[in-house]
């Protein structure tokens, strides 16, 4: 019977002491998988940072949920380097991965015609960024995030009202983007796809005022049969990706410009949360993927 490594870490591993709050969403994910394989394949969830030997036994790895990677990350894509060279498929793979884990892949997007927020990529960014973000956008409020970065970990927010301080800095390349405002009235929309079909949708609110859509923050989510304009948007990211073929699992996180397009926020393709919950068709459907890749 194959063999499926579902790759997490110590913030999500059943047991572990530094379990994270939201690590519910581990056990819905490799829950989904297990139930669409219905006993065809064995999964196990193990930590990336096992023995090399642990994980070469496995052959194929999905990438379920390694959320500290974000701090780690050369050593994490030398892990999915090395579980290549065994023969382990890795999904998604290495060169996926390396493509999306910092977000300058945004500014390549755009460049190939997606519509995204306009952004500010400085090296390390301090308040006089932040001062001329603001007039560059012609705005009151910004974001800043890390380029490498997942949960809203080490993200700020900021207005010309309550500016940073003189000594606050963000220790990482960063990017800054104006506020966008329909994040807090519309919400966050998120497509699912898998080998580049549309699996479900959802639509992320966010909850008491914070402009955060994840559920560490309050968030909530509801399952969203998606305006075909809305899903042409998002299929339109899907078909700008720059690989051959279209990864295993690819979740487009979109929001609202002010001119009523949808721009794309993010394209996660390493560990993203796919919201089985919300798309009962959706373990069924990706374990038919793996099996494939497996035969
Ligand atoms: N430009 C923006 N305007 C308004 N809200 C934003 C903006 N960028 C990010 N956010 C909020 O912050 C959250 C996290 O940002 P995101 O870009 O998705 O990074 P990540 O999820 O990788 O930490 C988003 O889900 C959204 O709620
Ligand atoms: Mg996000």
């Amino acid at each position: 019977m194959p063999k499926i490594a579902f790759l997490a870490c110590p913030a999500t591993l059943p047991g572990s002491p530094t379990r994270r709050p939201d690590a519910f969403e581990h056990d819905l994910q490799i829950g989904a998988l297990r139930d669409g394989l219905g006993g065809l394949a064995e999964v196990t969830e193990i930590d990336w940072r096992a023995p090399l030997e642990e994980l070469t036994g496995f052959d194929l790895a999905w990438l379920g949920t390694p959320w500290d990677y974000t701090e780690a990350k050369d050593e994490f894509l030398a892990r999915l380097g090395e579980l290549e060279a065994a023969r382990v498929i890795v999904c998604n793979p290495l060169a996926v991965v390396r493509w999306n884990a910092d977000k300058l892949y945004l500014k390549e997007l755009a460049q190939r015609g997606a519509v995204t927020i306009p952004t500010l990529w400085p090296e390390r960014a301090g308040p006089a960024d932040v001062f001329a973000a603001f007039d560059h956008f012609g705005t009151d409020r910004v974001v800043v995030k890390r380029r490498v970065g997942a949960g809203a970990i080490g993200q700020d927010s900021f207005t010309r009202a309550a500016p940073p301080p003189a000594d606050w800095r963000i220790d990482q390349p960063a990017m800054i983007q104006p506020f966008i405002p329909a994040i807090q009235r519309e919400g966050e929309l998120s497509f699912i796809f898998v080998d580049g079909a549309l699996s479900h949708a959802l639509l992320k609110q966010a909850t008491g005022g914070d402009y955060r859509i994840q559920s560490l923050y309050g968030g909530t989510e509801t399952p969203l049969d998606p305006a075909p304009a809305n899903r042409a948007a998002a299929e339109a990211v899907m078909a700008l990706l720059p690989f051959a073929q279209p990864p295993l699992y690819a979740r487009i996180d979109m929001v609202r410009l002010d001119d009523g397009q949808l721009a794309v926020i993010e394209a996660e393709l390493i560990e993203p949360y796919l919201y089985p919950e919300q798309g009962p068709g959706f373990g069924p459907m990706l374990a038919e993927a793996m099996l494939r890749r497996l035969a």
